[in-house]
């Protein structure tokens, strides 16, 4: 008999002042909260038999402890690092231990706002990045994982 395939275990992580979402600039991203886009992420993983994992954090050492351990725990991890994409080093040489897709999301298209947010260090450790397609760019980035 085969052996049976384990699941895909896939890490979402979320930076700082995510969990806001609904309520922060919702012109810039849009009105759907965390809690909805988890939802919409669990309900893609669920008839796929992935083991998704779904965390927010507005600490950067958190995240980077969250990311190391994704060498054990993890098939792949969706990032959306949000403001620490622009100034975070620690969380680039993080995401460059790891040796699974690594799939970089924003809700907004960085660059077509300010100068600040056009450059992301989060995207030399990225396999591909995904953005300005709000909520459904997570979305996005989960439907690229089901051919890696
Ligand atoms: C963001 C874009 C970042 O520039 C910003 O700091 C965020 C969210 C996005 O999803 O569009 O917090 O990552």
């Amino acid at each position: 008999m085969p052996a049976p395939i384990a699941p895909k275990r896939v890490l979402v992580l979320n930076g700082p002042n995510l969990n806001m979402l609904g309520r922060r600039q919702p012109e810039v991203y849009g009105h759907d909260t965390l809690e909805d886009i988890r939802d919409a992420c669990v309900d893609f993983a669920a008839p796929r038999g992935w083991d998704l994992d779904f965390r927010q954090s507005n600490h950067e050492g958190e995240l980077v402890s969250w990311i190391q351990e994704a060498r054990e725990n993890a098939d792949a991890v969706v990032i959306n690092p949000a403001a620490y994409t622009h100034t975070s080093v620690a969380i680039l040489d993080a995401l460059l231990l790891l040796d699974i897709p690594v799939i970089e999301v924003h809700l907004s298209n960085i660059h077509k706002r300010e100068a600040f947010r056009h450059h992301s260090f989060v995207s030399q450790a990225a396999s591909g990045v995904i953005c300005g397609f709000g909520a459904k760019g997570y979305l996005m980035a989960l439907a690229s994982l089901d051919s890696m």
